[in-house]
């Protein structure tokens, strides 16, 4: 068996078990999901015809928390970032900007592909990707290839994965604010260059980040639609905090179903 039918075997097993607890209806604690479909779905049809124009130029929000400045809101001083991808992706590589850049093995950039209709942003490379230098392909990696795919999802086709984050903070710790303001500019260029149909944030610095609503705890965020500059914007829990917290799946499932609806009606 190929680890792509393993992949799916599990993936029918979780589907099964979800059914065994009448795991069919979706609890939102803000929106149903019928209301946040059709946000969405207006989202969508507000945003400009062109999916060359920069996130920057759209304003359509479909839940009620502000739109997002950027998440290089704040910054300034560093220098411009180039504007083609595979220059993004060498500036990154080469990056100097802040104290991260002493300590890594390797620079985490990206995975998938550049015309994946999602975009999955982390929080930040652990030991294992920072030996590879490939997003999420520790054990919350694997379990988020597992939950993606349950929803026909996969790093292959449709997912493009990384992180707000590029480098790895010793010893795993949160990344610290300047990191985050040094770091962003390239996750928003990303964005910008990508051009994702949905984002999927998962953890609270990618929430946080992403919706511009830093104080609030991403369970107050998850459960809605938000817009990043247009482009419709759910978040969710961590994988590593699913690994921590089985209990959370369920919730992890609910938002998938989200995401996978909006996939589905655009
Ligand atoms: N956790 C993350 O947020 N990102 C990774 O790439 C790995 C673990």
């Amino acid at each position: 068996m190929t680890s792509r039918d393993q992949l799916l075997t599990q993936a029918a097993q979780l589907l099964r078990q979800r059914a065994e607890i009448d795991a069919t209806d979706l609890f939102m604690d803000n929106l149903t999901r019928p209301e946040a479909l059709r946000l969405a779905a207006a989202a969508r049809s507000a945003a400009p015809a062109s999916r060359a124009d920069p996130p920057s130029a759209t304003s359509a929000s479909v839940s009620a928390a502000p739109e997002p400045a950027g998440p290089s809101a704040g910054g300034g001083a560093l220098p411009l970032l180039p504007t083609s991808y595979t220059e993004l992706r060498d500036a990154a590589m080469s990056c100097t900007r802040c104290r991260l850049a002493e300590g890594r093995t390797n620079v985490v950039f990206s995975d998938g592909s550049e015309s994946a209709r999602l975009m999955v942003v982390g929080e930040a490379p652990g030991a294992n990707e920072d030996k590879t230098g490939l997003p999420f392909v520790g054990q919350a990696g694997k379990f988020l290839d597992l939950l993606l795919a349950t929803v026909d999802l996969s790093r292959e086709d449709s997912v493009y994965i990384c992180n707000v984050l590029k480098c790895r903070p010793p010893g795993n710790r949160n990344p610290m604010p300047d990191e985050i303001e040094s770091c962003s500019p390239y996750l928003e260029k990303q964005i910008e260059l990508v051009q994702p149909e949905v984002l999927l944030a998962v953890g609270t610095f990618a929430a946080q980040l992403l919706t511009g609503r830093q104080k609030i705890a991403l369970g107050k965020l998850r459960g809605e639609v938000h817009s990043y500059h247009g482009v419709p914007l759910v978040v969710t829990y961590h994988p590593a905090a699913l690994l921590r917290n089985p209990k959370w799946t369920r919730a992890f499932w609910d938002d998938l179903q989200l995401l996978r609806g909006i996939m589905d009606s655009a």
